[in-house]
């Protein structure tokens, strides 16, 4: 078995690993990263959930199923008619499938101009050695490598609902979910979380009957909560049902359906049968395989990596970032961790702010926030000032015939800076990137607001919403 001695290792190739290794290798370190993800001829697929079976191909299927339901609902309007509009689910996730390789390839690649060695099999500890760890490959790439540093970014797995386990033709997750071949009649999720969210769009989309099942009372607990009421109106107008406060039974799944038994918030017994069930209600750190007891790696009680606030882990040398460790599981924090550590490891003093790290749900409307939410700043006491501004008003959001939702600012009442921006309307994806910059810099809404923005553009109600929290607003 080869053995090669490496500076840095990095365990998993996700957004996570793979920008980790690059961000190593740039800065000198020479560096290898293990990730094990195979494709379905079973060659590499670096790139983690994110690319696999996550972000990519989730925005995949939400562009085109947008594009169906843009030509089925809204062509019309524009003086557009088709005849015959149709469907084809098996090409819709072909290109799904050509759209996750082309990333894939695209990080085999950067790995390659980077220098970083790369070994496609499972990472795990076999021990400590002097100045470092012993790591074993094992898989298509057979190898011991010994390490100064590693840094552990296995990732997330979907979790299952106690006793129900995911086959992946009736249960989904969210790997299921991304490749149903033909839009089932009726369909169930469980969680009414993002995942739910996004792929119960698509399928609603293209046909489906959805009924999402959400324990909590509140919808969208996280979001400002306007923005929740305002996206609530926007899916129960699309016919996305949701029902919350549920309680699901003891679900069934049966060669032609699965049967889902639920109790609703006022204790009404339900049965709800549908063609397929989607269970999105979280996901677990990915720790199994790992070996962490060889060298003495602490986990918590969920099997996270437990870290301190810079990815340092229980034992020195060992760093660990991404959905394997505390904090959002989103594949742009992984990033960043991946680069602060690598900074670290070189010597330098990487940072993440974790205040202004955005959210974004690729629904339609979409939904984007960066900072604290109303209800936040209001139980911590903080005194501030609002402003919003409805895509209603805005020119561009007319034209394009997207008016639902505004943007909201919230700033401190004393000083103005930007305390949190939310979004729910069009494109909040790319809108939210300003509020992000602006926190960052510790902007002032005031700042916002005398900054020239193009007209006609989504991005003025950005402005108009700076100018509202001083009740100046010019187009409203
Ligand atoms: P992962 O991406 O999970 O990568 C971990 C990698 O490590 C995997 O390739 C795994 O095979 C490998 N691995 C694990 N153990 C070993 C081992 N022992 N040896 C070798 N390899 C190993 N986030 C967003 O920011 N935006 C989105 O739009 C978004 N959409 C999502 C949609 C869905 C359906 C899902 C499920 C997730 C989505 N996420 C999104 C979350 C995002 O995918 C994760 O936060 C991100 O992938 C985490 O990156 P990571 O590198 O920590 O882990
Ligand atoms: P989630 O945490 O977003 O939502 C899970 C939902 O399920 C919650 O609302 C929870 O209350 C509910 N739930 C839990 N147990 C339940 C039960 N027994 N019955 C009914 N409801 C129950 O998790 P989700 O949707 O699985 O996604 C996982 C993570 O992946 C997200 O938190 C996010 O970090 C990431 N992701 C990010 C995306 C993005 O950035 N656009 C897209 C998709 C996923």
């Amino acid at each position: 078995m080869a053995h090669q001695n490496f500076d840095v290792v990095v365990i998993g190739g996700g957004p996570g690993g793979y920008i980790a290794a690059i961000r190593c290798a740039q800065l000198g370190l020479n560096t290898a990263c293990i990730d094990e993800w195979k494709n379905a001829a079973g060659g590499p697929a670096p790139g983690g959930t994110c690319t696999n079976v996550g972000c990519i191909p989730s925005k995949a299927l939400l562009q085109s199923s947008e594009h169906y339901e843009h030509a089925a609902r809204h062509f019309a309007e524009h003086g557009i008619g088709l005849k015959d509009l149709s469907i084809d689910v098996a090409k819709m996730v072909a290109r799904k499938d050509a759209v996750v390789k082309q990333n894939n390839d695209g990080i085999l690649y950067l790995l390659k101009k980077n220098k970083v060695a790369f070994f496609h099999g499972r990472g795990s500890f076999v021990k400590a050695v002097e100045g470092g760890f012993d790591v074993k490959v094992a898989g298509a790439a057979e190898a011991t490598l010994t390490a100064r540093q590693v840094i552990v970014a296995t990732g997330s797995t979907a979790r299952a609902l106690p006793g129900l386990p995911f086959d992946e033709a009736r249960v989904l997750s969210n790997d299921g979910a991304l490749r149903i071949g033909a839009v089932p009649k009726k369909l169930g999720v469980i969680g009414s979380g993002v995942i739910g969210l996004e792929m119960g769009s698509v399928w609603r989309r293209l046909g489906a009957e959805v009924t999402v099942l959400e324990a909590l009372p509140d919808f969208l607990g996280a979001a400002d909560e306007q923005v929740a009421k305002e996206a609530w109106k926007a899916f129960a107008k699309q016919g996305l049902k949701i029902e919350l406060g549920v309680k699901v039974g003891e679900v069934k799944a049966g060669k032609k359906g699965v049967s889902v038994p639920y109790t609703d918030a006022k204790g009404g017994a339900h049965t709800l049968e549908v063609d397929q069930l989607i269970v999105s209600i979280g996901r677990v750190p990915n720790t199994a395989g790992l070996e962490a007891q060889a060298v003495g790696l602490k986990l918590d009680d969920r099997g996270a990596v437990v870290v301190d606030d810079d990815c340092r882990t229980s034992v020195p040398g060992i760093w660990a970032v991404g959905d394997v460790v505390r904090g959002p599981m989103l594949a742009h924090k992984a990033e960043e961790e991946g680069v602060a550590v690598a900074e670290r490891i070189a010597g330098q003093h990487g940072h993440v702010n974790f205040n202004t790290i955005p959210w974004v749900i690729y629904t339609s409307p979409e939904i984007a926030w960066v900072g604290q939410t109303e209800q936040q700043l209001k139980a911590a006491g903080r005194a501030y000032r609002a402003g919003s501004f409805p895509f209603l008003a805005n020119g561009r959001a007319r034209a394009l015939g997207d008016t639902t939702g505004f943007v909201k600012i919230l700033a401190d009442a004393a000083t103005d800076e930007i305390l949190g921006m939310h979004i729910v309307g069009p494109m909040a994806s790319e809108l939210i990137a300003e509020g992000v910059v602006a926190m960052e810099f510790k902007a002032s809404s005031e700042d916002l607001a005398r900054i020239c923005h193009a007209h006609p553009s989504l991005s003025e109600a950005t402005k108009e919403a700076a100018l509202a929290v001083d009740k100046r607003t010019l187009n409203f």
